[in-house]
């Protein structure tokens, strides 16, 4: 008996990713390469502020950096990239990437307006390169088997959704002056959006009524910050939705999702960090999630797994990984969400229900 074949099967070309903006989320996102994600190698990393990229190559073993974008997008040995910067830069450096070629992972929003979020996808779809937003709950073990249930049919007919993020604080926002506008939509409320048209799959959203203020930080309010907000998102399907968001949770980052139907509810939302529990004389306590990297470790790195193997298919020419439920967030969630977003900012200006620009774009 040989102790080798003598055709071993050839070991796959890890793919190849270069990371452009290296803060909290890029930082985050190059861990998962380097260390989480098998199939994936982290090859360079982009970053204005040198200093932070050449921190991060080091904490990680990573040697190229760089402060241009550019010279990731021109180095023919990255198959694809990570955007993790500001969201302003976001639509163009998709542009620009998909020109160069690379196959796009890009945080959310994918871009901060419907016209340049539609140039992006334009220059994806011409490209032909693959495109995912950066909707890690969608592969948060409790979304996945929610997503599966409502697959299935176990709620029925949608009639009531609900999604909400809580972000973790002490009761004021560190630096909220610096705040971009209108953040609360863009960035924060842009995953429920995507949750709620995601668990309402087949159903377009037709219109949002949105309430917000600055209720933690009460003196930014005149400044136009906003940290507390409610929206209402009416279905093409008749289905009535309520996303609601909070920058400064005390006990800790708290995400849910549910769905009420005609046959039943399918609910999703982790509140404990472990299943351990303490009983004492003054009841039961358990711990909490503090930070998104906590909650949604795991989905970060799924995401990410997932979004390397439909590259490497791609790349290999191989069958690209099949789920039996809706799973990678693409150009037409990016643009979807978005929308709502963009919406809820109208609604909150005019102070009354608006509606949902549909898609008007070829498949987006
Ligand atoms: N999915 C999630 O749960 C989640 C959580 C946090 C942040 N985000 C998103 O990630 C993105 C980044 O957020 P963050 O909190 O990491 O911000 P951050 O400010 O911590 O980091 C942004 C980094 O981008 C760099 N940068 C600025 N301009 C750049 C450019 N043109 N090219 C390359 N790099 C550039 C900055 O120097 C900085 O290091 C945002 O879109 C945000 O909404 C997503």
């Amino acid at each position: 008996m040989a102790y080798l074949s003598r055709n071993p099967a050839p070991i796959p070309t890890p793919v190849r990713i270069g990371l452009i903006g290296s803060g909290w989320m890029g930082a985050f996102h190059a861990e998962s390469i380097a260390r989480r994600v098998p199939d994936a190698v982290l090859a360079a990393i982009a970053d204005p502020n040198l200093e932070s990229a050449e921190a991060l190559a080091k904490s990680l073993g990573t040697a190229k950096v760089t402060a241009s974008a550019d010279d990731i997008l021109a180095d023919p040995e990255i198959d694809a990239v990570i955007i993790a910067s500001p969201a302003r830069f976001h639509a163009a450096l998709i542009s620009q990437a998909a020109a160069a070629g690379k196959h796009v992972f890009c945080e959310k929003p994918a871009g901060q307006g419907l016209d340049e979020l539609d140039a992006a996808l334009t220059a994806v779809e011409a490209a032909g390169v693959h495109f995912q937003i950066g909707f890690n709950r969608r592969y948060a073990a409790d979304f996945q088997a929610a997503k599966k249930d409502l697959a299935a049919g176990i709620a029925g007919q949608p009639q009531l959704l609900r999604s909400l993020t809580r972000d973790p604080g002490n009761g004021s926002i560190p630096n909220a002056a610096r705040v971009p506008a209108w953040t609360i939509f863009l960035e924060t409320l842009i995953h429920d959006f995507d949750t709620l048209n995601w668990f309402n799959e087949g159903a377009e959203p037709v219109g949002v009524y949105a309430v917000a203020d600055a209720l933690v930080e009460p003196a930014l309010r005149d400044q136009g910050f906003l940290d507390t907000a409610v929206v209402t998102v009416r279905y093409s399907n008749g289905a009535i939705a309520v996303a609601e968001a909070n920058f400064s949770a005390l006990y800790g980052y708290d995400v849910r999702g549910e769905v009420f139907g005609s046959k039943g509810m399918v609910q999703a939302g982790r509140s404990t960090e472990t299943a351990a529990r303490r009983y004492t004389a003054e009841g039961l306590a358990a711990d909490t999630p503090r930070l998104n990297v906590e909650l949604f470790r795991d989905a970060y790195t799924d995401e990410l797994a997932d979004f390397t193997a439909v590259v490497r298919a791609r790349r290999d020419g191989t069958p690209p990984p099949s789920a039996d439920f809706t799973l990678t967030p693409g150009a037409a969630d990016a643009r979807r969400a978005l929308a709502v977003a963009l919406a809820c900012i109208e609604s909150v200006k005019q102070g009354g229900p608006v509606a949902v620009p549909a898609a008007t774009k070829a498949g987006v």
